[in-house]
């Protein structure tokens, strides 16, 4: 089994007026086939941790490590990250222009794989993913992120990870500007992901919403750079009554 360690993890960012310290000593282990939520205030570094773990250069480990399977991810380029099984949802953002979905699917699950896979089957495969997450099959050949709309990225993120399977995800706020039904959908993306057994999940959410359809194994509160506290799925239910108040006393949240 799988296991992405995150010990002691300190990070700056490069800010006008010189680094800040965004995480303070973060702690937390991800095995494949556990599903864990990361909710917390906006401005308590969520993302800070998601872009850190997948390489962004605007971030600066001033200490701890980060491992998988007990190998540095932190001395990894991106592509050697993927290669080892880390998914980040964020990791491309950007539009790719002339590189169409299908393309980008197929290279993506060739280095992650070690080989392409058999265009037969992977025609199948991708054919079936994307009915199940009731998108249109025109969308295959639409270039990456090209005038996708939030939607349509979201549910870009969550083929990628069915036809990737890699070994952890880290998705960051997934659930953001999605309407209900886009929520189901990507929700049960997710719980089919999960189902499988395969793969480790880092949901990283503001709102407790999607909570309600991805029922999480753990679920870690963030604030001010750190875990302020870890629990199982009523701990989810505890902040969508009494929300983070409790957490950034004293402290700032942005
Ligand atoms: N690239 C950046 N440049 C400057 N400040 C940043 C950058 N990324 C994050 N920060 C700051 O770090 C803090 C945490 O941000 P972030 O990780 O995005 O929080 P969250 O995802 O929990 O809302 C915020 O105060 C934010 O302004
Ligand atoms: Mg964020």
């Amino acid at each position: 089994m799988a296991t992405l360690e995150i010990n002691d993890l300190h990070v700056t960012v490069d800010a006008e007026g010189g680094a800040r310290e965004i995480l303070k000593g973060v702690d937390l282990t991800v095995k494949q086939g556990e599903t864990h939520a990361i909710m917390g205030p906006n401005g308590s570094g969520k993302s800070t941790l998601a872009y850190s773990i997948a390489g962004h250069p605007k971030y600066t480990i001033t200490g701890g490590t980060v491992t998988l399977d007990g190998e540095d991810v932190l001395e990894m380029t991106v592509d050697e990250r993927a290669r080892a099984g880390l998914f980040l949802a964020m990791q491309y953002p950007v539009e790719v222009p002339g590189v169409s979905v299908s393309n980008f699917l197929r290279t993506s699950a060739t280095a992650m794989r070690g080989e392409a896979p058999k265009l037969r089957t992977w025609v199948k495969e991708v054919k079936t993913a994307m009915e199940q997450l009731q998108m249109d099959p025109a969308f295959a050949e639409r270039n990456v992120n090209e005038g996708f709309s939030g939607g349509e990225k979201k549910r870009h993120e969550i083929l990628q990870l069915e036809l990737l399977k890699p070994k952890v995800a880290i998705l960051d706020e997934t659930d953001s500007g999605l309407d209900v039904d886009a929520l189901r959908v990507v929700s049960e993306g997710v719980n089919r992901v999960r189902e499988s057994g395969e793969v480790g999940t880092l949901l990283i959410t503001h709102y407790t919403r999607i909570l309600r359809y991805i029922k999480p194994d753990f679920v870690h509160v963030f604030a001010q750079g750190r875990i302020a506290e870890s629990g199982g799925a009523e701990l989810a239910d505890k902040l969508e009554n009494e929300g983070y108040e409790a957490y950034v006393k004293g402290g700032v949240s942005a």
